[in-house]
């Protein structure tokens, strides 16, 4: 994928992403790592996390962002009541943010997008609002356009997204049941015309049943449908 330039994408199962930058900015999204059962466990996480970015506040996103932001220093960035929620629970450095505004993490402009799902957060005290779930386009400097769409639906305003932001690689859940799954994705592929499509959410558990390869057959050969496995970086080589 030339166009990734200098940028290194890797997926480490579910929807937890590692983004890395050619000016050696790393991003975590959705960090879901100890209680994940497709994380690559052979896999090293750099020293330093510069930023550890949430899409909402299920734990299937949440569960290793305090971990993380404290074994490497990573500044966690979510919606504003979400960030808020982890400073509480020992975040130190926090953004909080909201729809439809950016905020620059050294060499990459992160914008918030929206999404369509539930959004609240369980500990032993219950469930707490956090905010509504989100997704983020984070534009790399001289580098590509990226799109993790968190856990959605798909929506018409997908197309908006495509519109102002031009994503040339999508992250999308396909797995179905507690987000869109196959037939939904290659709807959105079409409202958000990437080069490239990772597949995320699904497989993880037994009902998340979506798989690349039924995308892959549905949205036909002008989308590339990214198969790797879980700690692969794709990079501009690949
Ligand atoms: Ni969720
Ligand atoms: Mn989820």
């Amino acid at each position: 994928m030339k166009w990734l330039g200098e940028t290194k994408v890797t997926w480490l199962g579910h929807a937890t992403v590692l983004i890395q930058t050619g000016k050696g900015t790393n991003i975590l999204i959705d960090p879901f790592i100890e209680q994940n059962p497709k994380y690559p466990t052979d896999f090293q996480l750099p020293d330093q996390i510069h930023y550890c970015l949430l899409t909402h506040g299920h734990g299937d996103h949440t569960a290793d962002a305090v971990t993380v932001a404290a074994r490497h220093g990573a500044t966690v960035v979510a919606i504003y009541e979400l960030a808020a929620y982890m400073q509480a629970k020992g975040a130190s450095q926090t953004i909080g943010m909201n729809l439809g505004g950016s905020v620059r993490l050294d060499d990459v402009t992160a914008t918030m997008v929206e999404a369509k799902h539930s959004a609240g957060i369980q500990d032993e005290q219950g469930t707490h609002y956090v905010g509504v779930a989100a997704g983020y386009v984070l534009s790399v400097a001289d580098g590509p356009v990226l799109y993790h769409a968190g856990d959605t639906a798909v929506f018409s305003d997908m197309k908006l997204i495509a519109d102002l932001y031009h994503p040339q690689l999508a992250m999308l859940p396909i797995g179905g049941h507690f987000t869109m799954g196959p037939s939904e994705a290659a709807m959105a592929a079409k409202l958000l015309s990437p080069k490239a499509i990772l597949p995320l959410h699904f497989g993880t558990f037994p009902p998340l049943k979506g798989t690349p390869e039924e995308l892959a057959k549905l949205i036909g050969p002008e989308v590339f449908v990214v198969r790797v496995e879980p700690g692969r970086a794709l990079t501009s080589g690949n």
